[in-house]
C-alpha cells in the first residue's frame, strides 16, 4: 500500500470512529465555545455576555461555575463527536486560576484550543498559557484611544496593550483583536487596521454589534456599508466555511467580519455549540430556551445531552426568527429542515 493510500485509509478509519453531530438542517458541529465564568472585571457598555445574563463582580465566588474536571470531561465528549476546535470565554476567562490546566487538558483532546479575553490580566499569564498549548487568542480591543476605551469598556487600555505584546512575545499566533462595530467605534476602524498592519501576528476581527441580547438597537451601524468599503479597498477577499465570514486583506492588515444580525447566511452555516458557565449545553447564542444541563451526568448521559441540544438547533435568522429585514439577497434559497420546525415556532419572536 502506498504512503498516500495508507494515509487516506487511516484518515477514514479515524473519521468513522467519531459519530458526527449533525442537526436537522445538515449543519455539522465542528466547534464548541465554553464559558468558564460569568464574572468579569470590565463592564463594557455593549456586553451581551454570551447570552448568560449580566456579568457578575470579579471578586464574587460563584459556586455554580463548572469544575476543572467537568470542563475537561465536556471537551473529551465533544472530541469524541469529532469537534475540532474549542474556545474558552466568559465573563472573563482569565479570572479562572485553572485556565492553563484547562487549556493543557483540552489540547490533549482537540487540535485547536483558543481563548477570548478582554486581555487585562494576560500580561503575566501569556507564557504559562503558551506553555500549556494555547496557540491562538482573541483579545477584545475596540480602540487604541485610552479615553474612548475607558468610556466603552470601563477598564484600562494600558494593561490590555501589555497583554497583547506578552502574547506575541510568547509566540501565540494569531492574536485576533475583536472590535465591536457600533456607533461609538465606527470612527476607529481605519486606526485599528493600521495598528494591525504594523505588528506581525495581529489580525483584526470586526464584530457587528448584536442588539438581540444587549438591547440598544439604535447603536447599530450599517455593517453592509462597512463590508462594501472593505471590499473596495481589499487586495483579496476570502470566505470562511464557518458562518460564511468574509476575510479582507488591506494594506498589510487582515480583517475578518463577523456579522450575524439579520444574516440568514451566517446562521445557515453555524457549526458551533455553546456551554454556559454552569455546564448547560446551548445551541445558539441568542437563545436560552434550549439549555441542556450536564453537571452530574456520566459519559453516556453527556453524549445523550449533546445529541439532545443538537436536535433542538435551528438557524436563528430564517427559522427561529422568520420576520426580519433580510440583508443579503444573494445568499441562495433558505435551508430546508429534514424534519418540520418545532411545535412552538409560531410563538417565537419576530424581528428585533
Ligand atoms: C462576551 S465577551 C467574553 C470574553 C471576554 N470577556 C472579552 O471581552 O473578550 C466575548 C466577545 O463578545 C463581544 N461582545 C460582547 N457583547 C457584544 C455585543 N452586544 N455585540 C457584539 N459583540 C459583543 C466582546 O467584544 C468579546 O469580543
Ligand atoms: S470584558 Fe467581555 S465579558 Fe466583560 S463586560 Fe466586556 S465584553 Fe462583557
Amino acid at each position: 500500500m502506498s504512503g498516500l493510500r495508507r494515509n487516506s485509509f487511516e484518515q477514514s478509519t479515524a473519521a468513522a470512529a467519531h459519530e458526527p453531530l449533525v442537526d436537522r438542517f445538515m449543519r455539522r458541529i465542528t466547534d464548541i465555545r465554553i464559558s468558564l465564568t460569568r464574572r468579569c472585571n470590565f463592564r463594557c457598555v455593549y456586553c451581551h455576555d454570551e447570552g448568560l445574563g449580566p456579568v457578575l463582580p470579579a471578586r464574587n465566588v460563584d459556586p455554580l461555575e463548572m469544575t476543572t474536571s467537568h470542563v475537561l470531561k465536556l471537551v473529551e465528549v465533544a472530541a469524541s463527536f469529532g469537534v475540532q476546535s474549542v474556545k474558552f470565554t466568559g465573563g472573563e476567562p482569565l479570572l479562572r486560576p485553572d485556565l492553563a490546566e484547562i487549556v493543557r487538558g483540552s489540547r490533549r483532546e482537540i487540535p485547536r484550543v483558543s481563548l477570548t479575553t478582554n486581555g487585562s490580566l494576560l500580561q503575566h499569564r501569556a507564557v504559562e498559557l503558551a506553555q500549556a498549548g494555547l496557540e491562538r487568542v482573541n483579545i477584545s480591543l475596540d480602540t487604541i484611544d485610552p479615553e474612548a476605551f475607558r468610556a466603552i469598556r470601563k477598564g484600562g487600555l494600558a494593561a490590555v496593550l501589555r497583554g497583547i505584546d506578552a502574547c506575541l512575545s510568547a509566540g501565540i499566533r494569531p492574536v485576533k483583536l475583536n472590535m465591536v462595530v457600533f456607533s461609538k467605534t465606527l470612527p476607529f476602524i481605519d486606526e485599528m487596521l493600521r495598528f494591525c498592519a504594523e505588528k506581525a501576528g495581529l489580525k483584526l476581527q470586526l464584530i457587528q454589534f448584536m442588539p438581540e441580547l444587549a438591547g440598544l438597537k439604535e447603536w447599530m451601524v450599517d455593517i453592509d456599508a462597512v463590508k462594501r468599503d472593505l471590499a473596495q479597498r481589499a487586495s483579496s477577499v476570502e470566505v470562511r466555511t464557518m458562518h460564511r465570514r468574509r476575510i479582507y486583506k488591506i494594506g498589510g492588515a487582515e480583517v475578518e467580519v463577523v456579522d450575524p444580525v439579520y444574516n440568514r447566511e451566517f446562521c445557515d452555516h453555524c457549526q458551533r455549540l455553546r456551554v454556559t458557565e454552569k455546564g448547560e449545553l446551548k445551541g445558539c447564542l441568542n437563545r436560552d430556551d434550549d439549555l441542556v444541563p450536564t453537571v452530574g451526568l456520566d459519559t453516556e448521559g453527556l453524549r445523550a445531552a449533546f445529541r439532545t441540544v443538537v436536535e433542538r438547533r435551528v438557524p436563528y435568522y430564517g427559522v427561529y426568527v422568520r420576520d426580519f429585514p433580510e440583508r443579503l439577497p444573494d445568499t441562495g434559497p433558505p435551508l430546508r429542515a429534514a424534519q418540520p420546525p418545532p411545535d412552538n415556532a409560531q410563538d417565537l419572536p419576530q424581528a428585533l
